[in-house]
């Protein structure tokens, strides 16, 4: 049995229901149309939300408490995000998965003043996906997102819209942000990562589903679409049903796979998505969990099994719906064009303690690390020589794995992807094509999505020119 980390062992507030409750789906936000552009206003204020019942929890919430809507757009769009930064400190939001402009990227270099308004403009160039936004100041990256500077936004396409999915959302489509949560004596989930957070990832032992722990969903449909987000600081989930029931998993980070891959477990690391389609027409109740674990799985094993949600069909059919056999067109890695990079992934000092490392350094605010041409097609190599896994990600471009430890990817793994867990030991080569933008000062960002560790300097830059 794995050793629990003793940050998760803390008394639960006293008389607060955790799991039980109804799920609570989000609604859509369409933006609005203004001269063309799709404009979206993101207010982000400190407010409160109720994820134990009858307890305020005091959080920093984008146009709500903690739940806001989730933003729908279309692949082509012309979009406009209006943040209004209402916090007394400065931040940033960025928008994880999606290709555009540096300038647009809302990285540690776009700070937003407090009571100020950022209005990145920027086509919205990406396939049916699902793709989130987060805080990204610098060094105060975990402690935001933690608070709930998070959320998603869905992105629809042709492609997509012909195949035969469920697609409406809140009945048969859900969307899921998985996000493990400590609270103290009196409800409240302050940032106070100690040594070990830092060093493991900040990790809970409660586990809300959009904002609510372990919710009931009672349901018609024969069928559910799940499209799950990893939004938590340091957790990994290793997805499976109590009675391990078989699913399809039908996209990745950055859009549809190829065609639907039947699995008994998914792993989500930090910061990937992944689609799900669940059969429920055998109409026994069906119970979603995770085994959370954090950086130092492969030394500490898992923090448990956490219920994620419960599914309980009001009716039963001889038959699931049939399944589509091809999703879409995937096209082969693009060929290498340009440079191989290699990036060690390192720890400095001794064992489990020091500090996290790209290729011997630290991040550097004021340094870029290298310069990418646009239009090439680069190979990164990824080798992790620390004792714990890292789930690495890169900034404006959706990757292909080309392999892992030898070994072409899984299924699951061959699609779009803007994050990758690298495995202690492990090796990970990856193609990325850089086109579209060039911006000789602004760059992007990769690094750790354990925000602990990225704040912690697991983390660099680099321009396309
Ligand atoms: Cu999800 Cu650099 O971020
Ligand atoms: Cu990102
Ligand atoms: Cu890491």
């Amino acid at each position: 049995m794995a050793l629990a980390a003793p940050a998760l062992l803390r008394p639960r507030p006293a008389g607060a229901a955790l799991t039980g409750r109804p799920f609570v789906q989000p609604a859509l936000d369409q933006g609005r149309i203004e001269a063309g552009r799709r404009v979206f206003g993101l207010a982000v204020a400190t407010g409160s939300h109720d994820f134990l019942d009858g307890v305020e929890t005091a959080t920093i919430g984008v146009n709500a408490g903690f739940l806001g809507p989730i933003l729908s757009a279309r692949a082509g769009d012309a979009l406009r995000m209006n943040v209004a930064n209402g916090l007394a400190e400065p931040m940033t939001l960025h928008w994880h998965g999606l290709h555009l402009p540096a300038a647009a990227d809302g990285g540690p270099h776009q700070e937003i003043a407090p009571g100020a308004t950022w209005s990145p403009e920027f086509d919205l160039r990406q396939k049916a996906g699902t793709f989130w936004f987060h805080g990204h100041q610098h060094r105060k990256t975990a402690e935001h997102v933690w608070a709930g500077m998070a959320w998603v936004i869905r992105v629809s396409d042709d492609e997509e819209a012909a195949l035969s999915l469920p697609r409406t959302h809140g009945e048969d489509d859900f969307t899921l942000v998985l996000q493990d949560r400590r609270f103290d004596a009196s409800g409240q989930m302050p940032y106070d990562a100690n040594m070990h957070d830092r060093m493991a990832g900040m990790q809970g032992d409660v586990m809300p589903v959009n904002g609510r722990p372990s919710p009931v969903l009672d349901t018609d449909a024969l069928r559910v679409r799940l499209t799950i987000l990893n939004g938590a600081n340091g957790s990994f989930y290793r997805l499976h049903f109590a009675d391990n029931r078989a699913f399809h998993q039908i996209a990745s980070d950055g859009g549809l796979l190829a065609a639907p891959v039947p699995l008994r477990e998914a792993l989500l690391s930090p910061a990937e998505r992944g689609e799900y389609l669940i059969d429920l027409a055998d109409g026994a109740v069906a119970t979603l969990r995770a085994e959370a674990f954090g950086a130092e799985a492969p030394v500490m094993g898992s923090a448990g099994i956490r219920e994620v949600m419960t599914f309980r069909p009001k009716t039963a059919h001889p038959a699931p719906p049939p399944l589509p056999e091809r999703l879409a067109e995937l096209a082969p890695p693009p060929a290498p064009t340009g440079e191989t990079r290699t990036f060690t992934l390192s720890m400095s000092g001794m064992g489990m303690m020091g500090d996290f490392l790209i290729n011997g350094r630290q991040y550097d605010h004021g340094r870029i690390d290298f310069s990418v041409p646009k239009d090439a097609a680069e190979t990164w190599v990824w080798e992790n020589t620390t004792p714990m896994i890292h789930p690495i990600h890169i900034h404006d471009v959706q990757f292909r794995i080309l392999d892992r430890g030898g070994r072409p990817p899984a299924p699951h793994e061959a699609g779009l992807k803007d994050t990758v867990l690298i495995g202690s030991g492990e090796k990970v080569t990856l193609r990325l094509l850089f086109d579209d933008y060039a911006d000789a000062v602004l760059p992007y960002m990769y690094h750790c999505h354990i925000l602990e560790h990225e704040d912690a300097g697991m983390m660099g830059q680099f321009t396309v020119v």
